[in-house]
């Protein structure tokens, strides 16, 4: 296991020039962060925070978070357009304004993807002023507790969440946060015991001082989150919130397969498929019927904003398809660059002209279900009592199509994400079924996402 480890930390791992390039970056930032504050009278203290000011960034993930506080006495109005202001004059022509829960300036320097985010200087992190007001507690408190041997066992677990696709806290990914990988490794020491512990987690893990709140109460404040991990700079907050049952439970199978059959797969996972002909054969062999929603997003919104909008579509449009008899296989959802997809499989594209309509059993007065039905000009037999004991019509269905139905799904537009229908209603929508999906994807950039679909597999087995 060891030789593997130190395999993969050697591509992992930033350069020294690297390094010596993310600081000098950094610096001049700062430097012109705390020149344009004082130009605008702004009192902003530029701060370094997250993985790079920790020196526990993957090589591959170029990015520097730079906080800008602001004492508590300035306005939110204040410290919002000021923020925002040196952002973008430290940006120069080339940013954009970005806005989830708070607003920031996004912007590339030399390669490095930097984040200007305006927040409060606040002493006591569990009475927030802003949602990012915690982050410097968190830097603070990361570089007084993980020692510089244990920054590269931070990586090895980043990387390894990575690869099984369990990291990050953003929505698109409901995963693991840099913040978490640190107090793991805080609390575990190395890698080896983070993953030791983890193949032995059940299906609830809670890592907290219990003196204070039993299991039982953290599990009452913290509801359906699988990894409760109580944020030591504020005892309110789960840093696992994020963390779904999925990557819980994928984290925990990947920690146990690793033990029994370390691999560097699990870290660097085989690609999918991209070659447009094979992925259309892979379709014509499944033999269900594909479709794929395609949207043009008129609005510029973060991903974080848009995958919830596009979940909630997709379960939408899936529970009604599934009422209306269509079995769906699997589904999911793809957003970038504006561009938004929602990717159907169905068990078959049509059914016959006549369903069955399941009445109530013996115990329970039949009136209302025979007086719905029996002049209906659908009925096309019954009523008859099946095996259970239930009465049953057999009606006729208004649609045999599945693409009739999708389609007047979309156009109804019920219960989908606010920008999602906004979208519909302005832009339209386009479907493509089956091999042809391949080409839209491909031009869309989605062809990596549809050949992880067909390919669907835990990476270790890979
Ligand atoms: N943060 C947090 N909770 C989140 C996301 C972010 O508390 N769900 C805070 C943490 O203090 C984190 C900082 O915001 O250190 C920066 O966030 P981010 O860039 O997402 O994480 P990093 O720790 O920098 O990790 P990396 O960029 O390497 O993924
Ligand atoms: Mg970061």
């Amino acid at each position: 296991m060891d030789e593997i480890l130190e395999d993969v930390l050697e591509k992992i791992q930033p350069t020294e020039k690297e390094q010596e390039k993310l600081s000098e970056i950094s610096e001049d930032l700062i430097e012109r962060a705390r020149e344009i504050s004082s130009d605008i009278d702004a009192e902003a203290e530029p701060r370094l925070v997250g993985s790079a000011a920790r020196q526990t960034w993957l090589s591959d993930k170029q990015e520097i978070d730079l906080f800008l506080l602001f004492p508590k006495h300035v306005s939110r109005e204040e410290m919002e357009e000021k923020g925002l202001e040196i952002g973008k004059k430290i940006s120069g022509e080339d940013y954009s304004e970005q806005y989830a829960e708070h607003p920031y300036i996004n912007t590339q320097v030399d390669g490095f993807d930097v984040d200007i985010v305006p927040c409060y200087d606040i002493d006591d992190p569990s009475k927030l002023k802003s949602s990012v007001d915690r982050s410097p507690h968190h830097q603070d408190y990361v570089k007084g507790w993980l020692k510089p041997e244990h920054k590269k066992q931070v990586l090895l677990l980043k990387k390894f969440l990575k690869g099984i696709g369990a990291y990050g806290s953003e929505l698109k990914v409901h995963g693991f946060s840099g913040y978490l990988c640190e107090l793991l490794i805080i609390k575990y020491k190395s890698f080896k015991e983070v993953i030791k512990s983890a193949s032995n987690w059940g299906s609830k893990k809670i890592i907290a001082n219990t003196k204070d709140r039993s299991e039982e109460v953290l599990e009452e404040i913290f509801p359906d989150q699988p990894l409760i991990y109580i944020d030591p700079v504020d005892p309110g907050r789960n840093v696992a919130a994020a963390v779904s049952k999925k990557n819980y439970a994928t984290f925990i199978r990947a920690a146990q397969n690793f033990i029994k059959k370390p691999k560097k797969t699990f870290f660097f996972p085989n690609e999918p498929p991209t070659s447009e002909k094979h992925l259309r054969s892979l379709i014509e062999e499944r033999g269900t019927q594909f479709y794929t929603i395609s949207l043009d997003i008129p609005f510029e919104l973060v991903p974080d904003i848009i995958y919830p909008q596009l979940r909630k579509t997709e379960k939408s449009i899936t529970k009604k398809l599934e009422k209306a008899g269509y079995n769906i296989l699997r589904s999911d959802v793809w957003f970038e660059n504006q561009k938004a997809l929602i990717l159907l499989e169905l068990s078959v594209s049509e059914l016959p002209s006549v369903k069955k309509h399941i009445g109530p059993p013996v115990d329970v007065d039949a009136t209302p279900f025979i007086q719905t039905h029996i002049d209906s000009k659908e009925k096309k037999a019954g009523p008859y009592v099946n095996e259970d004991g239930r009465l049953v019509f057999e009606l006729g269905r208004k649609q045999t199509k599945a693409l009739d139905v999708l389609k007047d799904v979309i156009e109804s537009s019920g219960g989908f994400g606010k920008h999602i229908e906004k979208t519909i209603s302005e832009k339209g929508y386009e479907i493509f079924e089956n091999e042809k999906i391949v080409g839209e994807m491909s031009e869309l950039g989605s062809i990596d996402f549809l050949g992880e679909y067909l390919t669907n597999c835990l990476p270790w087995y890979g």
